[in-house]
Parts: C-alpha cells; sequence; structure tokens
C-alpha cells in the first residue's frame, strides 16, 4: 500500500495537461469516482489497525498533492489564454474608419479647381458683416426690399451689423484694397431670415465670381460660364441666360444649364422645362465700381453668384437641403466614393 502511494507521489510532480481537455482527464483518472485515490480509499480498508494512521495521513497528503497539482495546471492553461504569445504592438489596432468629406466640400472644391484653371484666385471676407459692404456698396437702394427683417438677420442693438445675406458683400471687400485686374472667386456661408424647410434653410453656401479689367464683355462671361457648367456637369451641357435684374448688375441674367437629371426631356426636379437654374450673373454695374473706388470710365466688369448645396444636389440628386446640416453619418457616408 505505501509503495502504491508513494509510487503515485512521485507520479503527482510529472503530471501535465496541454488544454482543460487533458486535464479533465487527469482530474478523472487520479480525483474522480473510479478514480486512483479512491481505490486506495478502498483498499484502506484491509489495512492492519497499526498502519492505519500512517497509510491515512500518506493518502491525505496525496490527495492534497493531487488537488494543488492539478489547480496549478488550471491556472497556467488560464494564464496562457490571455498571455498574448501572438501581441504585435505596431499592428493597426482596429481597421481605420475613414472619414469623408461633405458633399458640400466636394462641390465647392470643383467650383474652386475649374475656377482655378481658368485663372481666378481666391477671396474671403466676413459673415458677420456691415450693411454698407452687403448692401450699400452693392447698389442697394436704401429702401430695397432685400434689407428686410424677413430676409436679413441683424445684430442685436446694432442695425448696422448683419449677417451677411449674400457673398456678394466680398466683392466690395476686395475692390476696395485692390486696383484691377482683379479675377477672384470668393466662396463661402451666407444668411437668411428664411424658415426651413425641404427646400429652404435659413443659412447655405455661396460661391461669388468677379472679374474686372479694361474691355470686358459679356461674352468673356457668357463664355467662362459656358465652361464652368461642361466642367461641372459634362461636355453635353448647354447653357441659356435669361435676364434678370440684380442691384449690382446691369445688365443682369439668370443662368439655366439643360437639366441634366433627364437630360433636359423633362422630368419632376426641372418641373418638365429641361431647364433648372444654376446661377445669377451680369455685367458690374458702374455704381458699384465707383463706390468701391474703381474708375468706372477705365473699367469694366462682370460677376456671377452661384448656390452650392443647388449645384450639389443637382449633381447628386439630393432632395431635402436639411440633410447637408444634420450630420447623420448615414448620409454623409454616401459620398465616400466622392472624396
Ligand atoms: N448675390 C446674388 C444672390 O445672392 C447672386 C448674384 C447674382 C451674385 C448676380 C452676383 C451676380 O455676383 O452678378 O442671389
Amino acid at each position: 500500500m505505501t509503495e502504491r502511494i508513494n509510487a503515485l507521489l512521485s507520479e503527482v510532480e510529472s503530471l501535465a495537461a496541454a488544454d482543460e481537455k487533458e486535464l479533465e482527464a487527469l482530474r478523472i483518472k487520479y480525483l474522480g469516482k473510479k478514480g486512483l485515490l479512491n481505490d486506495l480509499m478502498a483498499d484502506f480498508r484491509n489495512v492492519p489497525a497499526e498502519q492505519k494512521r500512517e497509510t491515512g495521513q500518506k493518502i491525505n497528503a496525496l490527495k492534497t498533492a493531487l488537488q494543488d497539482k492539478l489547480n496549478a495546471l488550471r491556472q497556467s492553461l488560464a494564464t496562457k489564454e490571455d498571455s498574448h504569445d501572438d501581441l504585435d504592438l505596431t499592428r493597426t489596432p482596429y481597421p481605420v474608419q475613414l472619414g469623408t468629406r461633405h458633399p458640400l466640400s466636394i462641390v465647392k472644391n470643383e467650383i474652386i479647381d475649374i475656377f482655378s484653371r481658368l485663372g481666378f484666385s481666391m477671396a474671403d471676407g466676413p459673415e458677420v458683416e456691415d450693411d454698407w459692404h452687403v448692401f450699400s456698396s452693392m447698389n442697394f437702394a436704401e429702401d430695397h426690399p432685400a434689407r428686410d427683417m424677413q430676409d436679413t438677420f441683424f445684430v442685436e442693438q446694432h442695425p448696422d451689423i448683419v449677417l451677411r445675406t449674400h457673398t456678394s458683400s466680398v466683392q466690395s471687400r476686395v475692390m476696395e484694397h485692390t486696383q484691377p485686374p482683379i479675377r477672384v472667386i470668393c466662396p463661402g456661408r451666407v444668411y437668411r431670415n428664411e424658415a426651413i424647410s425641404a427646400r429652404a434653410h435659413c443659412f447655405f453656401h455661396q460661391v461669388e465670381g468677379l472679374y474686372i479689367d479694361e474691355d470686358v464683355s459679356f461674352t468673356d462671361l457668357k463664355q467662362v460660364l459656358l465652361t464652368f457648367a461642361r466642367e461641372m456637369f459634362g461636355p453635353d451641357t448647354k447653357i441659356r441666360l435669361r435676364p434678370s435684374y440684380f442691384p449690382f448688375t446691369e445688365p443682369s441674367a439668370e443662368m439655366d444649364i439643360s437639366c441634366n437629371i433627364c437630360g433636359g426631356t423633362g422630368c419632376a426636379f426641372c418641373k418638365q422645362t429641361g431647364w433648372v437654374e444654376i446661377l445669377g450673373c451680369g455685367m458690374v454695374d458702374p455704381n458699384v465700381l465707383e463706390a468701391n473706388g474703381i474708375d468706372s470710365k477705365k473699367y469694366k466688369g462682370y460677376a456671377f453668384g452661384m448656390g452650392v448645396e443647388r449645384i450639389t444636389n443637382l449633381k447628386y440628386q439630393v432632395k431635402d437641403l436639411r440633410l447637408f446640416s444634420e450630420n447623420d453619418v448615414r448620409f454623409l457616408d454616401e459620398f465616400v466614393s466622392a472624396n
């Protein structure tokens, strides 16, 4: 009996298990119901009375040794599992989710890119502007309806300070410190006191264009706008200019392009006309040149202003203006391939 116990005790030291399964097999073999330890216990009955005490202690010691060993094996299996043997600190922790450029930025950059290639540089001006740059210098009469409270956000207690309603204010900013030739585009955000809906918003984006030099003609304007329309919407795009009115241009026009959604045959977007309006333009009114320190006898110019949302709607068929400012990633993710 003692020999069997000693043999088992020396076995304990060398027990090993590669995984949970092997460990469980060991437990059953030694400590299970029909295991070796219980075999010993069964035979214990036959041990002579004077040896019972010593043998009993040995069996107990064996049991403790077995339990300790199996616990140690279990422990080492557990630590092995999260021992990070394959840890590679240089690996990217998870696939980096790239953001996407906002659709309005994509289109604005495209507009900038087209006009840069035509020789236009960029100009900027403040969104919180004074009445002079937004209205007076742009030839708005004192009682012009655009100054009305319904369109313009005024800064409280400062009737002279407004949120610019158009980027035409930057024309004035440029002219007051630059003599011709001037050839700039001015992208930026503008504000109007409008109820927010699918078709209107209290802020939106425009790109203004201004070209002043000697001998600038309406033909130059038309050619630049045609080039722009074809670059933006494809080489088959047609344009048409309809007479219009703006205080700062004379003559003035609005430009339509052939509807790029139906190709000009008529659809809901172009209200079955085959044409969609994309910008206002005209020859800079001599009053505007003079008000901003430019000799209207020597210089002439053209100007245009377009809505970035409108062009984006046309390019991507976005039907609700509010999507542009809600920052819903499901909408923004749609533009991942356009980046
Ligand atoms: N400022 C005009 C608007 O907000 C757009 C515009 C029309 C700008 C004609 C121009 C222009 O420079 O020549 O509706």
